[in-house]
């Protein structure tokens, strides 16, 4: 279904929201969170993430929604599963889930239009103190950089927030991906750094949508993409963990449209 798209692009040519598209986010947003809460169950060794992934189609489908992923640029599932060194758009398929592993799964759902992308980290058996000192901080990071969210503030202020953070506990920042506006398109303006300087690139408007998705390392911040055109690892082979949230700027903050209803956005600590 073709549908105008609301609001205008400011001088920056980010897109500035009315207030009823919330409503349209927020659903959307809801039902990627639901269906991540769903998944949390599954996820333990000797399972595959081709198995993961047909429940996370189904669900979405069961949803009234579609998957963005599935079609996108030849893409042909409905999760993007990233397991230990592998930073993002991990292909789900026949790898099988061993004790140890820290995944990230990521998931975009378009419900009556709107997209809702978010990302988490999972754990198959028992996790390593060093992996959890990873997840943990790249949850931290994420936090910081939506606490940096308010109109007047700048995307350089979330990034500087992230880097901050990450290089404090002395890991790195992923430089080859960002996160993206959204809304009812899958990526859009700006790109969002999840490094930079207090202060630079746009200013925050009431009305933006957005990702923020930091990948942070445990080793050097540089990735690869492997002969499938798709996985990207780290080069050192060093774990990395990500976690994304859409979200809207509001008039004194943002609204995170992809808060778990079940409390369970972080792997063990909750929220
Ligand atoms: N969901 C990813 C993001 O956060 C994009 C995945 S595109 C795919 O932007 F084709 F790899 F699925
Ligand atoms: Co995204
Ligand atoms: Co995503």
């Amino acid at each position: 279904m073709h549908r105008a798209k609301t609001g205008f692009l400011n001088k920056d040519g980010i897109r500035i929201h009315p207030a009823e598209d919330f409503v349209g986010m927020r659903a959307a947003g809801h039902l990627t969170a639901r269906c991540l809460d769903m998944i949390i169950e599954h996820v333990k060794p000797g399972v595959t993430t081709g198995e993961l992934d047909a429940r996370i189609q189904a669900f979405i489908e069961d949803g009234g929604a579609t998957s963005a992923t599935i079609g996108y640029r030849g893409y042909q599932h409905a999760s993007c599963i990233s397991i230990n060194h592998v930073v993002c758009h991990g292909i789900p398929g026949d790898k099988v889930l061993k004790n140890g592993d820290i995944l990230n799964i990521d998931v975009t759902c378009i419900l009556d239009g709107w997209f809702g992308d978010s990302s988490r980290m999972y754990v198959a058996g028992k996790l390593a103190r060093r992996d959890e000192r990873l997840i943990d901080a790249t949850h931290e990071s994420l936090m910081l950089g939506i606490a940096a969210v308010k109109p007047g503030n700048t995307f350089g202020d979330i990034g500087a927030a992230i880097q901050r953070y990450a290089e404090s506990h002395h890991m790195s920042v992923v430089r080859d991906f960002c996160g993206h506006g959204l809304g009812q398109v899958f990526h859009a303006a700006p790109n969002v750094l999840h490094y930079g300087r207090a202060g630079s690139g746009a200013v925050l408007e009431e009305g933006m949508f957005f990702t923020i998705e930091p990948m942070i390392n445990l080793g050097k911040p540089s990735t690869k993409v492997l002969a499938d055109g798709w996985t990207a690892v780290t080069k050192d082979k060093k774990n990395t963990a990500q976690f994304e949230h859409s979200i809207g700027v509001t008039d004194d903050g943002c609204e995170i449209f992809t808060l778990s209803p079940a409390g369970k956005f972080h792997p063990t600590r909750g929220a």
